[in-house]
């Protein structure tokens, strides 16, 4: 048996209920992962509330909570190439098989391996939060020199976005609140505090010809707030963005985005900024966190607390 995080039906945080499952067997383009971290992230109470049933609804109760873990290959599904038991690898649990678990299944294919040197708890914050911030920076594909303002920079994918945009030699921006102040210019980015009244105008002040891009994380009116400050807007949690003339990030979930995260980390170029760590039997602490939809950088389960 493996114990695991989940939810007994949609709803608030009170339909969460910790249990046992048998451990997962592998289906042929699937891998059996040993826990050893998973990231925590906002769709995982986005689907434990229904309001993404599509991607989750057919499934059976209990579901467990969570979309991407490190850990040990235990066995792989006869369709998996490039894998083998006893790799240390990160990945995505897009077959909904949760990974606030002991065990977990993982797609062969949204798996990859990771470095030695690479911790397990910063090795599971790559398939969403790492590569999400990948993904936007390659679709955007600005030049050198361009100048890119995160409107969402003090969480999971905001402070990955600051420092993968410095790297490619942006000159970054990034709103957030007070309190995020020297984690945000820690990234070398400038800090604009939201919360201090009337952001667009004071950015426009700062920035009179506006930005290169908005790369937007909090979408609905502060999106459409700070959308007419981007030559080019692109949003990753708020589909309403072609609305305001901007678009979707496209997400490709595959090996190779993983490993070019890894290798960033490893390179000291990423540092998903770990605020918290929590052990299994306290992951509805992290999510609730989440929820509150103020988390700075990325929390983390870690499996060997
Ligand atoms: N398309 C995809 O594949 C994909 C992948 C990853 C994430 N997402 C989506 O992207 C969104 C962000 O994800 P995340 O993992 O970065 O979330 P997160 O780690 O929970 O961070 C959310 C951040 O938003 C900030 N925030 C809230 N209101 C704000 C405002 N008005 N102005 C500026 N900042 C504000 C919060 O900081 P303050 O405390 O400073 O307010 C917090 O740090 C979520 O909706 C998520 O579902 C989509």
């Amino acid at each position: 048996m493996s114990k695991a995080l989940g939810y007994k039906a949609f709803g608030d945080a009170s339909v969460q209920v910790f249990f046992d499952r048998q451990v997962p067997v592998p289906g042929p383009a699937e891998v059996l992962v040993r826990v050893e971290a998973a990231g925590v992230n906002p769709l995982d109470h986005k689907l434990r509330a229904g309001h993404v049933s599509a991607m989750n609804g057919h499934l059976p109760f209990p579901q467990v909570l969570g979309m991407e873990a490190a850990g040990t290959v235990l066995a792989v599904g006869e369709d998996v190439t490039g894998l083998a038991v006893g790799d240390r690898v990160t990945g995505f649990a897009l077959t909904g098989a949760g990974t606030y678990a002991e065990t977990t299944l993982l797609l062969g294919t949204s798996t990859a391996r990771i470095p030695d040197a690479l911790p397990a708890t910063w090795a599971a914050t790559i398939p969403v939060a790492g590569t999400t911030a990948l993904d936007v920076l390659d679709q955007l594909g600005l030049p050198a020199g361009a100048s890119l303002l995160v409107n969402g920079i003090g969480g999971g994918v905001g402070i990955a976005l600051a420092q993968l945009a410095r790297d490619r030699g942006l000159v970054v921006t990034g709103t957030a609140s007070t309190a995020k102040r020297d984690l945000v210019t820690a990234t070398g980015a400038t800090f604009v505090d939201y919360t201090e009244g009337d952001v667009a105008q004071r950015l426009r002040a700062q920035a009179p010809d506006g930005f290169d891009a908005v790369a937007d994380t909090v979408g609905g009116d502060s999106l459409r707030e700070i959308a007419p400050l981007g030559r080019t807007v692109i949003s990753v949690g708020d589909p309403s963005v072609t609305e305001v003339g901007g678009v979707a990030v496209e997400r490709r979930v595959d090996r190779a985005g993983l490993e070019r995260v890894a290798e960033l980390m490893v390179a000291g170029k990423l540092d998903p900024h770990i605020t918290g760590t929590y052990p299994l039997a306290r992951a509805d602490e992290a999510l609730a966190l989440v929820e509150s939809l103020h988390a700075r950088g990325k929390l983390v389960i870690d499996l060997g607390l």
